[in-house]
């Protein structure tokens, strides 16, 4: 039968595949063999990042206009993918990059971009975004933390909480209440340095996983900032936030894709040459019907994420449900197939000696972060109810 070149929509571009090929490479080598380790101390995988950064694979998403890799929305999920099928808590190094830029890439003057988007391109700083609270995780228009107009600046004061990758970052999008009593409407974003006088953390906090990327409270007492470090227009920080979350929750369906798939791989290799009963253990029927149950969503899941990462690329006005849809399922997919390949392994599947463990731990928190699954089945069905998606 003749090709027909429509049909390469269902059919990675040979750009992509070489993206997934060379950020696998750099993973199989640099990244997977530290995993362990960087779970069990629980500390920043510095060697790792070195290694992505050598790459140019730590910040893919920022254009070559601010000397960045210029990869595509649906590249820089392959390249979050490969990284979380080696290790979960590296992936966070693109992914937060990707979070805390995406507001500046969204909506920022091009004087603030071009002073904060090619320090993060040459691996210089991080960039971490700060929006949750202890007190407004879901309801992020009841945060408290304030930014006060004075002059030609502003003054931050507040907490922001479950902050990744904080105290490692070295720039921060901070949303901020720029007219208390508004709700969503007050709300402005800001770009905040670690160096800020006024900008402090708090201890790491103890994680069931991702233990390699730490997560710490940022506190401003008084931090005076230049006012042009606004990002877009007053007030419209509520819009730049939940905008950001659509591109980036992409991101997160990739990572929960690269961990199950972590798991599937391990486990399918481990059933092959387990032997009970006399013969291998992948010749039984029960086992094989895990093995294809997880693929098989496995598989749905990750064709889900790259429509969504084309949607974040296009700018589509379906990206919304489909960002929200892929982060939900795909994540759902990544805890039942790590929890899966655990039962495959048996008890040794329960023990540090085998990855599975670790790979279901740093599943669950894709269930979590970006808006738990609950608040995705919310905005889901909201574009549902108010006829936003055809599908
Ligand atoms: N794009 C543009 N505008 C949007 C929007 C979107 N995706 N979603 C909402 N808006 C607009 C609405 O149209 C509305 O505008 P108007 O006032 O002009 O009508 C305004 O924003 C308010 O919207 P809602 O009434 O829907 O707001 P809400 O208070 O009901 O909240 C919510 C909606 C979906 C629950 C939202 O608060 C939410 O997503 N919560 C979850 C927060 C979250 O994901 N946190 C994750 C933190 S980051 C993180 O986890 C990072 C990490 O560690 C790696």
């Amino acid at each position: 039968m003749a090709a027909n070149p429509q049909f390469d929509v269902y059919r990675l571009p040979e750009e992509h595949q070489a993206i997934r090929d060379a950020t696998r490479e750099v993973c199989d080598a640099e990244v997977a063999p530290r995993a362990a380790e960087t779970d069990a101390n629980a500390a920043f995988p510095q060697k790792s990042y070195a290694a992505l950064r050598a790459a140019d694979l730590h910040a893919p998403h920022i254009e070559e206009k601010y000397q960045g890799a210029g990869i595509d929305a649906l590249g820089t999920a392959i390249v979050i993918e490969e990284v979380a099928r080696a290790c979960a808590s590296s992936s966070l190094i693109p992914a937060v990059n990707k979070l805390g830029t995406m507001p500046l890439i969204l909506a920022a003057s091009e004087e603030l971009k071009a002073k904060y988007l090619p320090q993060v391109a040459s691996g210089e700083a991080m960039f971490s975004y700060c929006l949750s609270e202890p007190e407004a995780g879901s309801d992020v228009a009841g945060m408290t933390t304030k930014a006060v107009r004075d002059g030609d600046t502003y003054v931050l004061n507040g907490a922001k909480r479950w902050i990744t990758n904080a105290g490692e970052s070295e720039f921060y999008t901070v949303f901020a209440s720029t007219e208390p009593g508004s709700g969503s409407k007050g709300i402005s974003a800001f770009v905040v340095e670690k160096s800020d006088s006024g900008v402090s953390f708090g201890a790491p906090e103890h994680k069931l996983g991702i233990k390699g990327s730490p997560t710490r409270e940022v506190f401003f007492d008084d931090v005076r900032i230049p006012a042009d470090r606004l990002i877009g227009a007053e007030n419209e920080g509520f819009k730049i936030a939940m905008r950001t979350l659509d591109h980036t929750r992409v991101t997160i369906a990739a990572q929960a894709v690269g961990i199950a798939q972590g798991a599937l791989d391990y486990a399918a290799g481990y059933v092959q040459e387990r032997q009970q009963f006399g013969k291998s253990v992948s010749q039984f029927q029960g086992v094989q019907f895990m093995l294809a149950d997880a693929a098989m969503k496995l598989a749905a899941a990750r064709q889900m994420t790259y429509v969504a990462a084309a949607k974040s690329e296009r700018e589509d006005d379906d990206l919304t449900f489909y960002g929200a849809s892929a982060k939900c399922f795909a994540s759902d997919v990544a805890m039942e197939v790590t929890t899966d390949a655990v039962q495959l392994l048996g008890g040794y599947g329960y023990t540090t000696d085998y990855p599975v463990e670790r790979m279901m731990r740093d599943a669950k928190i894709t269930q979590i972060y970006e808006g738990t699954n609950q608040v995705q089945r919310i905005v889901i069905a909201r574009q549902v109810l108010n006829g936003l998606v055809k599908l």
